[in-house]
């Protein structure tokens, strides 16, 4: 049985696929620049990308179940290949909804709605916000200052490793067929306690300063344009995101226990990624 593995460079897709790998199934991994994927080595790793449908009949070929990037244009063109599929493991988001008002659940839900109505089976795995986001801010933790709009919003930041965790349960076990988890960690901490924790693992203090809206707004939307989301505009998810950050300033994100319940481990806390990750923050 080969495992899909989509969006190779992704943190969790990386991580999915070392954890497939050491639990002995076989695992192949798509990717639109196979040469980036920074996978062990032994993993069969092919070219594909959602923009050229065509490029997932070689990347389907004798491939039973498949993890899936499903936030970008082109899922269309995916669904109609993989027809064959047992099951697709979708990587969504929380609060996924095609009536939402919010561009990135909105989108999200209707990636959902899409692959419900394809026929496929499927496992909806719907995380809040990715610890590894707070990767774009290693040259500020260098520099000791990281700068926000709003020091004091609330996120339940999950680590890429409990993410992967969930999917692995979901596509090596049974009873996971239409199940749709809202995945977050396990506490929900400031801007500003997030920042305080890098620095206690890094070792030199690392101070928050409020960042003019607009500057963010500009980094922001480079970061999407850099990572190619193609689904919705990047300045409506720009303006999604920035609405959200002010909706939990003051205000603590309600958090899961999904991620215990299906895979019998506590989801790890922002402390344990930050340790994970201490050397994205000191080189
Ligand atoms: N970041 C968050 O906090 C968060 C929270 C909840 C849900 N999500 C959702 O999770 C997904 C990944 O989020 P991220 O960008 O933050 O994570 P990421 O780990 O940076 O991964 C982005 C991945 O998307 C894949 N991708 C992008 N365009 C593609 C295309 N045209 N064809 C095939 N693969 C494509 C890339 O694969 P390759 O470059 O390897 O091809 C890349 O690995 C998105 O759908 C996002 O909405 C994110």
């Amino acid at each position: 049985m080969t495992i899909l593995v989509t969006g190779a460079r992704g943190n969790i897709a990386r991580a999915l696929v070392r954890k497939l790998l050491e639990a002995g199934h076989d695992v192949r991994a798509a990717g639109r620049d196979p040469g980036r994927a920074r996978l062990p080595t032994g993993v069969e790793v092919v070219a594909a990308d959602l923009a050229r449908p065509e490029s997932w009949d070689a990347a389907l070929a004798g491939v039973t179940k498949a993890f899936l990037y499903a936030g970008t244009a082109g899922l269309d063109g995916f669904l109609s290949r993989a027809s064959g599929l047992a099951q697709v493991v979708v990587l969504s988001a929380l609060g996924a909804d095609p009536a939402s008002a919010d561009a990135i659940t909105r989108a999200h839900g209707e990636a959902e709605q899409a692959v419900r109505d394809s026929g496929l089976p499927w496992t909806f795995l719907r995380p809040g916000g990715f610890a590894a986001n707070r990767l774009v801010w290693a040259d500020s933790v260098r520099a000791g200052v990281v700068r926000d709009p709003f020091p004091e919003s609330h996120s339940a930041l999950i680590h890429e490793a409990d993410i992967a965790a969930v999917a692995v349960r979901a596509l090596t076990s049974s009873g996971h067929l239409g199940a749709a988890y809202s995945l977050t960690g396990p506490e929900s901490l400031t801007v500003r306690q997030q920042a305080s924790v890098l620095g206690e693992v890094t070792g030199r203090p690392v101070r928050v300063e409020t960042q003019d809206l607009d500057d963010y707004r500009r980094e922001l939307t480079a970061t999407f344009e850099a990572r190619g989301l193609g689904r919705v505009g990047s300045a409506e998810v720009v303006e999604a995101r920035i609405r959200r950050l002010a909706a939990l300033v003051d205000r603590p994100q309600a958090t899961t226990e999904t991620a215990l319940a299906v895979t019998g481990r506590p989801a790890r806390g922002f402390a344990e990624w930050a340790a994970d990750h201490a050397g994205d923050f000191t080189r």
